[in-house]
């Protein structure tokens, strides 16, 4: 736990069996057990759960609203981001929500300890016996089918009548996600020439920072400003490797300075491990490619363990880490996802609004939209409809998908892309996503949600990266490779508008589809999946490669300089 503020409970002489006296209403169910899971049985009541309560939050529409006030190129207070101390004031739980709920945990002896700098999080550790009192269900053990792992759960949970509206959700419940949560990135080793060549040519063997410069015009001129910091998320004992990324530099970078690296930090027991064989694929290709284009961008890496009791392998803790800081990082990049429909509804609006507080903050949130086409990040889906990958359906991420080939670029086959179920289409993307629908008809009509939130947002290359990982060469595919190449391009753009004394660009949807002509528009490729072609890319934003890949030169024009 990182927060301070442990709400101690009266000790309270109540005999079990109180709740007899509360009238309970049901808070989330779901009709059935997940995809991958199988009952074991009733869990045993002696068992300790650590449970999140997520609290009503003061004044959301009021966070909302400032955020898309401060996010909106043609709005007076663009640029004008909340401090920490605003967005709390937001967020903060109000003393009612605060007194009704400890007097509800109270009745039960259980003690909470406050996990989020607003106090809109709480934590509590209780049996399964007490814990199905308390929200009067069964928790049960289900097994994992992939791997194995045994998680307690529910299907349907109350909450007495009288916490409707100042109690959001408890977690983990209704939501299955399973460890272990690695990367899905694949990679083939590779012999390098003796001399390297940075010629287009090259490129179409592999991709480096080289052919990612002179095809999207990004500068090799080092940043100045060493406020304007990238951040990288790693999650599943993947582990960033320092000298990997010397010897990256290196061979692909040799005109930077040798002694570039990135700040570790760590949550929730992680670590980061320096062993030359325990380098990740996934965390290599993020700290390289960040560092690589990003030209002395200071680079902080997030190692977030696997003591996360966040039942959300660590998205929750982490993005309240980073609202914990006074000054986060101004774009965070995450190559990790989920299917939406694995997470409950309640549980995915909170997390997406815990990235809208970063977004109001003044931090770009990236996350690559997934490899699994129109299937999502899933895996057994059984297709019934097309899979959505979550953060990326939440409106305030900025999804990025990906593309391959250079003359032209088209989409890569693996990019996910496709509509939330979740959030509707924002009206920052209103006009894009219904030129696509309108060139779409009916095709594919019930596999996807024509109401719902487009992704990806944009793209950038993602086939055969090369990286540096156990001090070979490897080419890797992915998403994976996409966001943080986009990391890096934003990195430069605020390290130029910190340097001009302008703000970072935080939030940047309604920025992006406001300059949609600062992207090469991919108009062609696709991204199958359930037996069909996926959808097209085509003139336009597509949910395939969204806006498309970013010029530089452009991009500057687009935010004034
Ligand atoms: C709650 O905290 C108090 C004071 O620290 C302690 O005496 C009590 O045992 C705790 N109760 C539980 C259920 O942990
Ligand atoms: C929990 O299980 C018991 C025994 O199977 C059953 O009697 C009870 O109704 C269940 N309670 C809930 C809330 O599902
Ligand atoms: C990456 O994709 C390319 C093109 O489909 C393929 O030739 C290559 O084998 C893939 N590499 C890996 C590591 O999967
Ligand atoms: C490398 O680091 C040293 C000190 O650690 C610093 O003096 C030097 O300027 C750095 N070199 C470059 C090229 O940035
Ligand atoms: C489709 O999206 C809308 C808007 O988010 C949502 O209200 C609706 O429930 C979704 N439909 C399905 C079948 O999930």
């Amino acid at each position: 736990m990182f927060f301070s503020g442990t709400i101690v409970a009266a000790l309270c002489m109540l005999a079990q069996g109180t709740p007899l006296s509360l009238n309970l209403q049901v808070h989330e169910s779901r009709a059935s057990v997940p995809k991958g899971f199988i009952l074991q049985g009733p869990a045993s009541s002696d068992m300790l759960l650590s449970l999140r309560i997520a609290l009503a939050q003061n004044n959301v529409d009021g966070l909302i609203a400032a955020l898309y006030e401060v996010s909106t190129p043609t709005s007076s207070l663009y640029g004008q981001h909340l401090s920490k101390a605003e967005v709390e004031q937001l967020i903060s739980p109000t003393s009612e929500t605060l007194d009704a709920v400890n007097d509800w945990l109270n009745a039960f002896d259980i003690n909470s300890t406050v996990v989020s700098p607003a106090g809109d999080w709480l934590a509590i550790s209780v049996s399964v016996g007490v814990a199905n009192e308390l929200l009067d269900t069964n928790f049960s053990v289900y097994t994992h089918q992939l791997s194995g792992q045994q998680i307690i759960r529910t299907l349907s949970y109350s909450i007495p009548t009288h916490l409707k509206g100042h109690v959001e959700l408890v977690h983990p419940t209704i939501t299955f996600s399973a460890a272990p949560f690695k990367s899905s990135l694949s990679a083939t080793r590779v012999s390098l020439p003796d001399t390297l060549s940075s010629e287009p040519s090259a490129c179409e063997q592999y991709v480096d920072p080289a052919c990612l410069q002179a095809l999207y015009g990004i500068p090799m001129t080092p940043a100045t400003e060493t406020s304007n910091q990238i951040g990288v998320t790693g999650y599943g004992e993947e582990w960033a490797n320092e000298a990997d990324l010397d010897q990256f530099l290196g061979e692909f970078r040799p005109d930077m300075s040798n002694n570039v690296t990135f700040v570790v930090d760590t949550i929730d027991g992680g670590e980061n491990n320096q062993d030359p064989s325990w380098a990740g694929f996934e965390a290599n290709l993020d700290t390289q490619y960040t560092a690589g284009i990003a030209t002395d961008v200071p680079v902080t890496f997030l190692s977030v363990g696997e003591d996360n009791s966040d039942g959300l392998y660590g998205f929750l803790d982490t993005a309240n880490y980073f609202l914990s800081l006074d000054n986060p990082p101004s774009v965070i990049t995450t190559s990790y996802g989920i299917d939406e429909d694995d997470v409950s509804y309640a549980l995915a609006n909170t997390l997406c609004n815990a990235y809208a507080q970063l977004g109001a903050r003044g931090t770009s949130i990236l996350f690559s939209s997934g490899d699994g086409g129109v299937e999502g990040n899933g895996v057994n889906d059984a297709c019934s409809d097309f899979g959505v990958s979550f953060p990326s359906s939440c409106p305030y991420v900025t999804s990025v998908g990906a593309t391959t080939n250079f003359d032209p670029e088209t989409a890569a086959y693996f990019s996910s892309g496709g509509f939330s179920n979740y959030w509707g289409i924002p009206s920052f993307q209103a006009s894009a996503v219904a030129s696509y629908l309108s060139y779409l008809g009916d095709t594919y009509a019930g596999l996807y949600n024509a109401s719902g939130r487009g992704y990806p947002d944009v793209s950038t290359q993602g086939i055969n990266f090369i990286i540096v990982a156990d001090e070979q060469t490897w080419m890797v595919n992915g998403t994976s490779c996409s966001s943080p190449t986009f990391a890096g391009v934003i990195g430069l753009l605020n390290d130029r508008l910190v340097a001009a004394g302008k703000s970072t660009l935080g939030w940047m949807n309604p920025f992006l589809y406001s300059s949609a002509s600062a992207f090469t528009d991919i108009t062609s490729g696709d991204n199958p999946g359930c037996g069909t072609n996926g959808f097209s890319a085509i003139a336009g934003w597509d949910p395939v490669t969204g806006l498309g890949t970013p010029n530089f030169a452009a991009l500057l024009t687009a935010v004034g300089l």
